[in-house]
């Protein structure tokens, strides 16, 4: 036979699923989002968290916004519609993730409501875990790691987030963690708590 038809072998043909790719790791896909303001622990505790899944045989990947603001988004800035893209685009790079079964943990400040929710609807509901490190903002301001907020209350950052941008607290968060009360070992024994259950296999 000439038809081209003839040489096309639709099985061998067919990409490998998630459901590969979790039963050769031995876990489930998921991504745990992290919400918050800058300073209130988000990357402190991803660290940690992907530390003590790794001693217990899961495979992780943190996305922050020092791989990925200075990669794939470094066109973007913090406007409205740039940080959409900005959690957009992680979203999308989260979900490749997910569908290859790794445990992803995104620390954005992501911080509004619609733009957690699109992040959601993009990756899958029953795969999106929120986190919300609800540190208030006078404790990040304190600690000010960083030195923005003084900069941002000299006028010198426009549109800094808790000073002049709007953080919006989640509305339905899986569960929220306050550092200025939690340890660092608490948070991620809760995290712990949550997460495992969900990523057996
Ligand atoms: S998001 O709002 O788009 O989700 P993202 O988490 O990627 O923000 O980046 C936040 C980090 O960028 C902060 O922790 C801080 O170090 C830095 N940053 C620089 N400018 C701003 C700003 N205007 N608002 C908030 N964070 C800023």
């Amino acid at each position: 036979m000439t038809d081209k038809a003839t040489n096309i072998y639709p099985i061998f043909d067919k990409m490998l699923t998630r459901n590969d790719k979790e039963q050769l790791l031995s876990q489930r896909g998921l991504m745990v989002w992290f919400t918050g303001l800058s300073g209130s622990g988000k990357s402190t505790i991803a660290i940690a968290l992907e530390r003590e899944l790794q001693q217990r045989g899961i495979l992780c990947r943190i996305l922050d916004g020092d791989n990925i603001r200075s990669g794939i988004n470094r066109n973007l800035g913090f406007s409205a519609a740039d940080r959409m893209e900005n959690i957009r685009r992680i979203a999308e790079v989260g979900k490749l993730f997910v569908d290859t079964g790794i445990v992803t943990i995104a620390a954005f400040i992501s911080p509004d409501n619609a733009m957690r929710a699109m992040a959601a609807d993009i990756i899958g509901n029953d795969d999106f875990l929120e986190v919300w490190v609800s540190t208030p903002l006078q404790e990040c301001e304190r600690r000010d790691v960083k030195g923005l907020y003084a900069k941002a209350r000299r006028g010198e950052i426009p549109n800094f987030t808790g000073i002049s941008a709007p953080f919006e607290a989640p509305e339905n968060p899986a569960i929220a963690l306050d550092t200025s009360v939690l340890s660092l070992e608490e948070s991620v024994k809760r995290l712990l708590a949550l997460i495992l259950p969900k990523i057996k296999k």
